[in-house]
């Protein structure tokens, strides 16, 4: 089907999937479907635990299959949606089986690289993948790039900035681009002391000035481990090298990105900060449906502000660039410990200046090799997770 359909005109109503419903990027997706619902027919829905959620999308939408990744809450689910003949399934391979169902657009929303297998499901399927999860792309990019050429898929990037470069890419002319540049709110602690971000609680890093989104990538945005990762996604995402991806401080998040073309051109994508534009666009594309979200009034805003960004301040931004530099197994290395890092600052094990240390820890221990499946990256992926928890015990 897809490859048939992917930017045809004949492709109403389209099929659609979407991976990690119950969350954020899950939520505002689901949202825009129900305003749509003629258009679109829903396949699948997955979440890891959120019932609640999971049984009330599944009763409006009328997906043909709903999974939860947590086994132990099959009956409760399955008793939930008793009667409604919606599929039903529970533990990992459920969800991957959710996401094998064949759908032309699937939402890659779940967090972490929890959602690698599930999104390369659906990439070896030859959906259009609107990719949330950046975490699969920075530990397996060579390896899920790969298949999207080899299964005829399409990878749309939900992410606002690299959304904002794919709308203003040259495509046809990689060559005039002289660099893109990723935009960065600075996060809550952009002006902190190093003092005051060794205090800050999870409850204050959770809270993002400009976006409202999960907690593990809110804390990413805080350490700025965010547009580190960002940085290895826009590599994997854009006929570009390493050193054409530049990182600016835009405390607005107004601009969402911008590509510097050979003629002294910059062009940029604007909008307001709500995940609702790039996720439509994606859904929508190679077309534009109408969004009811608030529209941009410059003159309102007033004044858009641009600083360079503190490595000091910001490890994380170094350290993704060396990930990016070492290559091989390294951002899945980088990625893993992360992950492990934010839950234990979540959990209040750690304080959380001792995130990135502990990432850089971990880094350092790692040989760099090349990873030739996505099994060795799920097994580097898992030692990652094991040498991050045991530095968390010792730190
Ligand atoms: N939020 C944003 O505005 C935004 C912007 C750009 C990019 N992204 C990226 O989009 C992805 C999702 O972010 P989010 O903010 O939407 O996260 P979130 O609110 O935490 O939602 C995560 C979703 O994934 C599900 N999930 C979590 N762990 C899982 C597991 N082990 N197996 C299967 N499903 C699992 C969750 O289910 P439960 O609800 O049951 O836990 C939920 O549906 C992340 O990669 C993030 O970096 C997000």
């Amino acid at each position: 089907m897809n490859k048939r359909s992917l930017g045809s005109k004949e492709r109403r109503p389209r099929s659609v999937s979407v991976l990690g419903s119950t969350g954020s990027i899950g939520c505002n997706t689901v949202s825009i479907l129900e305003n749509q619902r003629d258009q679109y027919q829903v396949i699948a829905l997955t979440a890891r635990s959120n019932v609640k959620v999971l049984v009330e999308q599944a009763l409006r939408l009328k997906p043909r299959m709903v999974a939860l990744s947590e086994e132990r809450l099959y009956k409760e689910l399955k008793q939930e949606l008793s009667g409604s003949g919606i599929q039903v399934g529970a533990g990992v391979d459920a969800v991957i089986e959710a996401a094998q169902l064949s759908a032309d657009w699937v939402m890659a929303g779940i967090v972490g690289t929890a959602g690698l297998l599930p999104t390369l499901s659906a990439v070896r399927n030859g959906a259009i993948v609107a990719l949330a999860n950046k975490e699969c792309l920075v530990s397996a990019g060579d390896l899920l790039t790969k298949d999207v050429a080899e299964f005829g898929a399409k990878l749309l990037p939900v992410d606002s900035e690299h959304n904002g470069i794919f709308q203003v890419f040259d495509f046809d002319h990689p060559a005039a681009v002289e660099k893109i540049v990723l935009t960065a709110s600075g996060g809550p602690f952009r002006c902190f002391t190093k003092d005051e971000m060794m205090r800050v609680t999870p409850e204050q890093a959770v809270l993002h000035p400009n976006w409202n989104m999960g907690q593990k990538i809110s804390v990413d945005c805080a350490t700025m481990m965010n547009k580190g990762l960002e940085t290895i996604e826009a590599f994997h995402l854009f006929p570009i090298e390493k050193r054409q991806i530049e990182i600016v401080i835009h405390p607005q998040s107004v601009v969402h990105s911008m590509v510097s073309y050979c003629d002294g051109s910059m062009l940029a994508q604007l909008g307001t900060p709500d995940m609702r534009i790039p996720i439509a666009f994606t859904l929508a594309w190679p077309e534009r449906v109408s969004v009811p979200v608030a529209r941009l009034d410059l003159a309102e805003i007033g004044k858009l502000t641009f600083e360079s960004p503190c490595e000091v301040s910001f490890p994380a931004l170094r350290l993704a660039r060396e990930a990016l530099e070492l290559g091989g197994v390294a951002p899945a290395v980088m990625n893993a410990a992360n992950e492990i890092a934010v839950q234990g600052f979540l959990d209040r094990r750690i304080g959380f200046l001792d995130i990135i240390k502990i990432v850089d820890r971990t880094l350092c221990k790692y040989p760099t090799l090349r990873a030739k499946t996505i099994e060795e990256i799920c097994e580097v992926d898992s030692e990652s997770r094991r040498l991050a928890e045991e530095f968390m015990v010792s730190s």
